[in-house]
């Protein structure tokens, strides 16, 4: 990451952004800042509820502006952003611009299930979570690809490997 202080790190729900991305700012000694986190403050409520009351349009276009303002923002931190933030074509098109190398952690549909299966945090994944996972990874692969400058496969590693592959990467 010699030149670019700012990692955005993009993938399927249940990838790790979180995780690894906690890792990763602990490790170069920056900030993590996750979509999610930000829209429930914008929003005054959790991600599910603003699901709920108001539509997964009116999540996508908080989600969207917290990006912009995060995107202009920070120089130097770690983004976690929201799976599907790579939906909205503004927001594609703000990640290949933005001055950051966005990472796709990328994961099997049966590894993201193992993890996020049973939450009840993701509106998306109500009913056969699996079968969900499957949908929206084939629906969504490409869009990762497309704002990706590094893709980072993660079923069954450590997330001290994963961090490790992430800044040979991007040095
Ligand atoms: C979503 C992913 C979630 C959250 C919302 C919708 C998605 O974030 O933004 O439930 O469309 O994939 P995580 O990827 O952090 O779980």
């Amino acid at each position: 990451m010699s030149d670019r202080g700012l990692i955005v790190l993009v993938g399927m729900m249940g990838a790790g952004k979180t995780t690894v991305g906690r890792a990763l700012a602990a490790r170069l000694g920056l900030d993590f800042v996750d979509t999610d986190d930000l829209v429930s403050v914008s929003a005054g409520c959790s991600i599910r509820e603003l699901f709920e009351r108001h539509g997964e349009a009116h999540f996508r276009r908080v989600e969207a502006s917290v990006l912009e303002e995060t995107l202009s923002a920070i120089t130097a931190g770690v983004v976690g952003c929201g799976g599907g933030i790579v939906t909205v074509d503004p927001n594609r098109r703000l990640l290949k611009d933005a001055r950051a190398t966005v990472v796709w952690l990328r994961a099997t549909p049966a590894a993201l299930a193992g993890r996020v299966g049973g939450d009840t945090d993701r509106p998306l994944l109500d009913g056969d979570a699996m079968e969900r996972l499957t949908a929206l990874s084939a629906e969504r692969g490409a869009w990762y690809a497309e704002v990706a400058d590094v893709v980072v496969d993660v079923d069954d590693r450590p997330v001290d490997q994963i961090v490790d592959e992430i800044l040979e990467a991007g040095s």
